[in-house]
């Protein structure tokens, strides 16, 4: 299996570009199916994720085609002709369940293996089921797989016990073939909810108020194709921020949109770094005696991401005092304390909440496993300030969601190898 070597490297300088944002692609190609007309996506990521997600279109009968030069998918779901995903695709990626509500709306049913949970968390689909049958499909579930059954979806008020990401993008794209009026209470306010919502407006739909917590879609009899532009990624460039910070560096991360990383910048300068709003992107700079610890608390956008929180974390170990994180969105997402310990963080985990000493025990290289995306990449910045060597073994979760990291952090001056 593939690893990244990576030697201690000096401040990172330079420039990157952000890629388009995983989490708004892998809705977005979802969301084609919805139609029998071509829609083509401009700034496609390309990752080991987007690829999950073609294969699953392809598998359901609809054409794609990828222009990896192009960075563009054209997909074709004119002849969808299953509604059924098998258990190998649902398996390799949880967003496979955004299929489920386009399937719905589209051929009335739709079949899969439960996508189950991760190392992160349980990562139930219970609000996905509730809203979906709030719309009016019939869903039975067993143990292994969820079957979803709907004639015609019909609007209704749908309140969310909690602002997930992933229901109410799949209500969204339900709800947007469904007769009449539906509204999303307590919805996710996400950017990729924003993306989502614009996409499938400009296919004709009547959506109103995403990026807020009450969502109104007014259902349309047939939706048309389209061509989108992804939004560039906030937590690839959060990470980059991070990069920049934990190396002590000087990074212009182009492509960036500040509305999207506004807790990042603001955690990054009560850390000590400086970060400039520029033309061409968001400046960071990590200050070699400046940074100091900060408290972290995860909360649903806007707050602070629980995707950022790896990342801060590799960062707390190098600055000044004792910084603690707390996690409220995923209850097993502080697995990275006990790799970074490894590294001779001494990080104590309690519940949810992790206590990170900071610089009095420096990092030193070591062999850790990638538990996740986002710890993953937290642990090749981490690599990137550790005395002698690490090896970050099982990357495949890195690369499900950067976009070729190690080439990215290699042209700002790091050393990063990958290897099989
Ligand atoms: C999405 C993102 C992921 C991010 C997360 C939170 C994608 C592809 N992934 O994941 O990177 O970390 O948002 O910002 O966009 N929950 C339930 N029942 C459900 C659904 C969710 O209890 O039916 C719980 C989850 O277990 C979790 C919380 O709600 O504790 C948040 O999950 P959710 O917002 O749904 O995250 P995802 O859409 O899976």
């Amino acid at each position: 299996m593939a690893k990244f070597i990576i030697e201690k490297s000096g401040p990172l300088v330079g420039e990157v570009e952000i890629s388009g944002a995983k989490n708004a692609v892998l809705p977005i190609l979802a969301a084609t199916i919805l139609t029998d007309e071509p829609c083509e996506i401009n700034d496609v990521p390309l990752l080991s994720d987007v690829d999950v997600m073609c294969r699953i279109l392809r598998c359901l009968g609809a054409k794609v085609d990828v222009d990896e030069k192009e960075h563009t998918i054209v997909v074709d779901a004119k002849d969808i002709n299953n509604s059924e995903i098998p258990y190998d695709l649902v398996k390799m990626m949880r967003a496979s369940i955004f299929t489920m509500g386009p399937l719905l709306a589209r051929t009335g049913k739709a079949n899969m293996a439960l996508p189950g949970g991760c190392s992160i968390g349980s990562r139930p689909i219970d609000l996905h089921n509730k809203g979906l049958r709030m719309l009016g499909a019939k869903i039975t579930l067993d143990d292994f797989s969820v079957d979803a059954n709907a004639p015609q979806l019909k609007g209704s008020l749908v309140y969310l016990d909690f602002p997930s990401v992933g229901a109410t993008e799949n209500i969204m794209m339900a709800a947007s073939l469904a007769e009449g009026y539906t509204t999303i209470e307590n919805a996710a306010e996400e950017p990729e909810i924003v993306d989502l919502a614009n996409f499938l407006n400009k296919m004709g739909a009547r959506i109103k108020g995403a990026g807020t917590d009450s969502i109104r879609i007014e259902g349309v009899k047939k939706l048309h194709g389209t061509r989108h532009a992804v939004i560039p990624d906030r937590i690839e460039t959060g990470t980059f921020m991070v990069a920049a910070a934990i190396s002590r560096g000087d990074v212009l991360i182009k492509n960036a949109l500040p509305d999207h990383v506004r807790p990042v910048i603001a955690k990054l300068l009560e850390c000590g770094a400086t970060v400039n709003d520029e033309v061409d992107g968001l400046r960071v700079r990590g200050d070699i005696n400046r940074l100091v610890a900060t408290d972290i608390k995860t909360l649903p956008y806007p707050g602070f991401p629980t995707d950022m929180q790896a990342p801060f974390m590799s960062l707390l170990t190098t600055v000044r005092g004792t910084s603690t994180i707390i996690e409220t969105i995923f209850e097993n997402r502080l697995q990275l304390a006990g790799e970074l310990s490894r590294m001779g963080a001494n990080i104590r985990v309690d519940g949810n909440m992790a206590i990170v000493p900071g610089d009095k025990r420096p990092l030193h290289g070591a062999s850790v496993i990638a538990t996740d995306l986002r710890a993953g990449a937290a642990l090749v910045l981490a690599g990137l300030v550790a005395e002698g060597h690490t090896e970050v073994s099982d990357i495949y979760h890195i690369e499900r969601g950067y976009e070729n990291f190690a080439d990215k952090l290699n042209a700002l001056g790091a050393k990063v190898k990958r290897a099989e």
